[in-house]
């Protein structure tokens, strides 16, 4: 086992305002190591992630959301495995992919993003991740849920609450007590709109999830409110991250801007270089069900393991200047890039892999779309260098733009 690599630390200030030099030095000197601060074994190789994500060997276990997550959303699939999951997994996939997600949801999203881009089109400027980002996918989730629009501010409030508790890695009592506040709140929010909603089944996804059923197996009142805070969370987060990425990525090469701006076609392949190159989700963790060899090192059963998604996209073992953001490189799948069978990391790979992926690509498509329509001349507001900010989840801070107004 390495010890571990003079670095700055994980949890460190400059870690945060850099993690990728930190990166490369864990991949080269320090593949697999011991963190005491996490009381965890960090992990940044893409071979070494690729192997704990998809698991073939019946190594590992999700059993750390059990105090990553449970105390804020209650038990939820992250946390199942085998037969259990497979089955809770398939009553709630259906809904984010194919006929659900094209007829009933893909309307749902654009009338989302409309409403967002209209209240700035004719301004001229904007903070695509204040103004847009931020508010476009937790709003899209809460509207599929068929929950009160009114309702919108709570649930950017809860979502960040609780990814704040989920990567609460230094253990700080603030962060923790207001997710504790939050699984409080929202369950006397949720729970009375699920029972009520059970006598009134709609064409909602709140409807699907309460009448869903799989050989005899339906979600109770408890399932259902833990699942949705899961998505406020899983799916707010992650998407907001993602959107703003994605521009960050290509208003910083505008070359690429403009390549995109004239094929559209080519949003998929931006979407996944970003994904690959600045994910949203930088960390993941997993627990070892056994002893297990990993990256030349020995981790012992019952270890919690984190994994550096942020680091194995940039592997150079795996990816060719892996710190280049390029649309049009070609040792990246976009084919297979919203699905289990991706090469990038972002998503994860194996039972657990984005049950959202679809979903999150169809925002980001309408998303880009839309604004790319509102905004012809769309760029950086003068001077504006876009920065990362998070070490748990990470995306661009903010991103001032200017645009002449639509007429
Ligand atoms: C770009 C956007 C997104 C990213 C980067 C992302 C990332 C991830 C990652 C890394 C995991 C695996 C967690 C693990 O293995 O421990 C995951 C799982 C999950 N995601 Fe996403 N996600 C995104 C969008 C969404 C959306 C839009 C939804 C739904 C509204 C969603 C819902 C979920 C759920 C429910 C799981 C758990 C699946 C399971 O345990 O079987 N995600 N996501």
């Amino acid at each position: 086992m390495s010890s571990a690599p003079q670095v700055p630390d994980i949890l460190s200030p400059e870690f945060a305002a850099d993690p990728y030099p930190a990166y490369r030095a864990m991949r080269e000197s320090a593949p697999v190591f011991w963190h005491e601060p996490t009381r965890s074994y960090v992990v940044s190789r893409y071979e070494d992630v690729e192997y704990v994500f998809k698991d073939r060997n019946g190594e590992f276990t999700t059993d750390n959301y059990d105090w990553q997550i449970e105390p804020v959303h209650g038990k939820t699939i992250l946390q199942l495995s085998g037969r259990e999951h497979a089955v809770r997994r398939a009553l709630v996939a259906p809904a984010f992919r194919g006929a659900d997600l094209q007829e009933k949801f893909l309307p749902v999203i654009e009338r989302n993003s409309r409403e967002l881009i209209d209240a700035f089109r004719h301004t001229g400027s904007a903070d695509l991740v204040a103004d847009y980002a931020t508010r476009f996918p937790v709003n899209v989730i809460a509207d599929m849920l068929g929950l009160d629009k009114t309702d919108h501010p709570r649930f950017h409030h809860w979502y960040t609450t609780v990814i704040a508790f989920l990567g609460n890695l230094s253990g700080d009592p603030e962060v923790a007590a207001a997710g504790d506040r939050t699984r409080v709140e929202f369950a006397e929010y949720m729970l009375p709109i699920i029972r009520e909603r059970r006598d009134h089944l709609g064409d909602d996804l709140l409807s699907t999830l309460c009448a869903a059923e799989i050989d005899g197996v339906r979600m109770s009142d408890e399932d259902i409110k833990a699942f949705c805070s899961l998505l406020l969370a899983a799916g707010g987060e992650t998407t907001d991250k993602a959107i703003a990425g994605i521009f960050a990525n290509l208003l910083t090469h505008p070359e690429q801007l403009a390549a995109v701006r004239a094929d559209r076609s080519l949003i998929p392949r931006a979407f996944a270089e970003t994904l690959r190159h600045t994910p949203p989700v930088h960390m993941i963790m997993r627990q070892s069900a056994t002893d297990v060899e990993l990256g030349g090192g020995a981790i012992p059963a019952g270890s919690t393991v984190t994994c550096l998604i942020g680091s194995a996209n940039r592997d150079p073992e795996r990816y060719r200047e892996p710190d280049r953001f390029d649309v049009f490189r070609d040792d990246l799948t976009t084919t297979t890039a919203f699905s289990a069978a991706a090469d990038h990391l972002a998503f994860a790979l194996g039972r657990h892999f984005c049950v959202g992926a679809l979903l999150a690509k169809a925002e980001v498509e309408i998303g880009v779309n839309q604004l790319l329509d509102a905004m012809p001349d769309l760029r950086l507001a003068d001077g504006f260098v876009p920065a990362e900010q998070g070490v748990f989840t990470r995306g661009p801070a903010a991103l001032p733009v200017r645009f002449t107004p639509a007429g």
